[in-house]
């Protein structure tokens, strides 16, 4: 390596971490996670689902501001080391974020994205990210079979304590189960929407796993700063989601589709705080929903239409979005917020609520913070204090449904069974355990 260029690799590296330099002089609560700042190297690498998850993918990760420019290798996996030989060079597009903890800035990271297309159906891919040196290992990646089965995963909110509390129920999930299609967040995945180290701490939980699995996310309440509701900057920098839903609101509501399987996300906060972004996104998913030629359809969006705490109610969701659910028979609502496990159905029909039909509608939290959880007629199984995550089935006529605890023990199962006219017979299958509640 020659001197010059030495000297100015050193010089932006300092460059890039001179706000740290500044501010810790002056910041007796702040400390720096080394460990989880930008360098030379890739981190934060992680596969998004596409809009058409058959045909491509999207992939983004983080490095230091050294290099303006890095690229994403690709090539089709063989058993060998030969599939080196045969690869694609794609350049990524690179938006400079500066980061920050407790409204700190913590210096500058590039953010690098790449939307993979023309995928073939059962193929596996592997590629790699970075570039001159510094270069990632090689992720492998299977795009899933045109054979109408879908296999993934949700989780509630993450939120707390990430790398300590979540990341033995990611890894059993995925040691406990076969390999999923993708995984679903249904919001909050961080406590605090902007802050760089927490961010650090829900890539570090899942590492591999997220640069292996594509994801989809939702955004919850606290992915938002407030007054007005705005989106933290992590959010589309970090990932790279669909942008084919309301204009505004790119990456938080968008549609995801498999051949018989409809994957739709809402941004709840926006539902919530802004009459704009509400209206635009109810048109929205009315648009989508007309017509639908998908056999399921299944939904996200982080405020749940029934609350589990004692002290909620979420207006907005059930006056605006339930009617949509209802009319459009949409099959599934995978949802967050209210720390705690419930599922059931409640169709509501002049006034009253039949808990026999409609929507089946599901909380669960993947974190350790955790709200009571009240009686209410609805919740066919539901769970105080327990860590989950959920393994979801959508094949040919049948969605299956199962709840597992952070132990890998089941704990709530179901089926949806769907007829020739496209309605449902809900098949229960709870395992003959005790229900885990709060101590009254
Ligand atoms: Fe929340």
């Amino acid at each position: 390596m020659c001197k010059v260029f030495q000297i100015s690799r050193i010089v932006l590296a300092l460059l890039s971490v001179w706000p740290i330099l500044a501010f810790s002089q002056n910041s007796s609560s702040y400390n720096i996670n080394a460990h989880l700042l930008p360098s030379l190297k890739p981190d934060r690498i992680i596969l998004n689902l596409s809009e058409d998850p058959l045909k491509g993918i999207h992939v983004n990760w983080r490095t230091d501001t050294t290099l303006a420019v890095s690229h994403l290798e690709l090539a089709k996996a063989t058993a060998g080391p030969e599939f080196r030989e045969k690869t694609k060079l794609e350049e990524a597009l690179t938006q400079t974020l500066v980061s920050r903890q407790d409204n700190v800035p913590t210096g500058y990271a590039n953010y690098h994205e790449v939307k993979l297309t023309g995928l073939e159906p059962g193929i596996s891919y592997v590629y790699r990210v970075g570039g001159g040196e510094s270069w990632s290992e090689w992720f492998q990646f299977t795009i899933p079979q045109n054979d109408k089965e879908v296999n993934f995963l949700y989780f509630g909110d993450v939120q707390n304590e990430v790398v300590s509390m979540f990341s033995r129920v990611i890894r059993e999930a995925v040691i406990n189960l076969p390999k999923m299609d993708f995984i679903v967040y249904a919001g909050d995945l961080i406590n605090h929407e902007s802050a760089d180290f927490e961010w650090g701490e829900w890539f570090e939980a899942g590492q591999w796993i997220h640069s292996s699995i594509p994801s989809m996310m939702t955004p919850g309440n606290h992915e938002f700063s407030k007054n007005p509701a705005t989106l933290t900057p992590y959010w589309n920098a970090q990932f790279n989601l669909p942008t084919n839903g309301p204009k505004g609101l790119e990456e938080t509501t968008f549609e995801v589709n498999f051949p018989e399987l409809k994957l739709i996300s809402l941004d709840g906060e926006q539902i919530d705080e802004s009459p704009e972004y509400r209206r635009a996104q109810m048109d929205w998913l009315r648009s989508i929903l007309t017509d639908n030629p998908r056999k399921w359809t299944v939904i996200t969006f982080h405020y749940p239409v029934y609350a589990t705490a004692p002290d909620r109610y979420h207006d907005k969701m059930i006056d605006y979005i339930r009617p949509i659910l209802q009319e459009f028979k949409v099959d599934l609502a995978i949802q967050g917020h209210d720390h705690a496990y419930a599922r059931g159905m409640a169709f509501e029909e002049n006034g009253k609520l039949d808990y026999g039909k409609g929507t089946v509608y599901v909380v669960s939290v993947a974190g350790p913070k955790m709200y009571d959880v009240k009686e209410d007629a609805w919740m066919e199984r539901k769970a105080y204090g327990t860590q989950t995550y959920q393994w979801v089935q959508v094949k040919e006529d049948v969605l299956r449904f199962k709840t597992y605890t952070a132990l890998g023990e089941l704990y709530d199962s179901f089926e949806i069974h769907k007829n020739a006219q496209g309605e449902n017979t809900l098949v229960n299958s709870i395992p003959d355990t005790p229900e885990r509640l709060q101590d009254k």
